[in-house]
């Protein structure tokens, strides 16, 4: 299926778990696409390595070599076209992007968040919910739009939140399950199986069940 694969840019700004994730779940010979590019704003990024002991191509644009937030995003969108590519991920990519790229990418770039979307935009999203007092936390791959941290949601999964739980507790139990949703998110989008309508996500085939949200493991519980 090879030739029908589309084909993925990775940007990541640091350790690229969720990049490593990906990688693995596109190694199926089912999974409707392929990681051909790993882009990163940093050139130490330790994701960058991890990608290319994958041996995926990788590359390093600074946008401190870059005189605005335009030019910068620019510089994206060209490398991007240059790759042939047809969906971002965003995976740790610790940038805010200008109109410039979302008017290119928009509904073609998808983006982890670690937290329950609409709630806890922005960073330290596990110091927020506990500090909220929440009993349910999570993790959420949405379209990126204008809006911070707003887009159309594809899929969720929440964890729970435990009375002893600390910020590195409760990120870790989250990040095991950015693992497992990024993969599925990104295969519904890249095999068309979702469409974006408004400013919701729907699954295109009636009857496919609304699987959007993955339970907490049980022995989490
Ligand atoms: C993840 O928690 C992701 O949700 C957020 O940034 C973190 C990146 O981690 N957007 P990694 O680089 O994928 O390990």
């Amino acid at each position: 299926m090879s030739g029908d694969k589309k084909r993925i840019a990775v940007l990541i700004s640091g350790r690229g778990s969720n990049m490593k994730a990906l990688i693995e779940a596109a190694r199926a010979p089912e999974f409707p696409a392929e990681i051909v590019l790993v882009l990163s704003n940093k050139s130490d990024a330790p994701g960058l390595e991890s990608a290319a002991r994958a041996s995926i191509e990788t590359l390093a644009i600074s946008h401190k070599d870059f005189f605005s937030r335009e030019a910068f995003d620019q510089a994206l969108v060209e490398a991007l076209e240059a790759a042939r590519i047809d969906l971002v991920c965003l995976a740790g990519f610790m940038r805010i992007f200008s109109p410039v790229f979302i008017k290119a990418w928009q509904g073609r770039t998808i983006n982890i968040h670690p937290a329950l979307l609409p709630s806890f935009k922005g960073l330290n999203t596990h110091a927020q919910a506990l500090e909220a007092g929440v009993t349910i936390h999570g993790c959420t791959v949405h379209f990126v739009t204008e809006d911070l941290d707003a887009g159309p949601i594809i899929v969720q999964a929440a964890v729970p939140v435990l009375g002893n739980d600390t910020e590195a507790t409760l990120s870790g139990r989250v990040l095991a399950m950015e693992h497992r949703i990024y993969p599925q998110a990104l295969s519904l989008v890249a095999s068309g199986q979702v469409r974006i309508e408004g400013c919701r996500v729907v699954r295109n085939k009636k009857g496919s069940g609304d699987q959007m949200l993955i339970s907490p493991e049980p022995d989490l519980q």
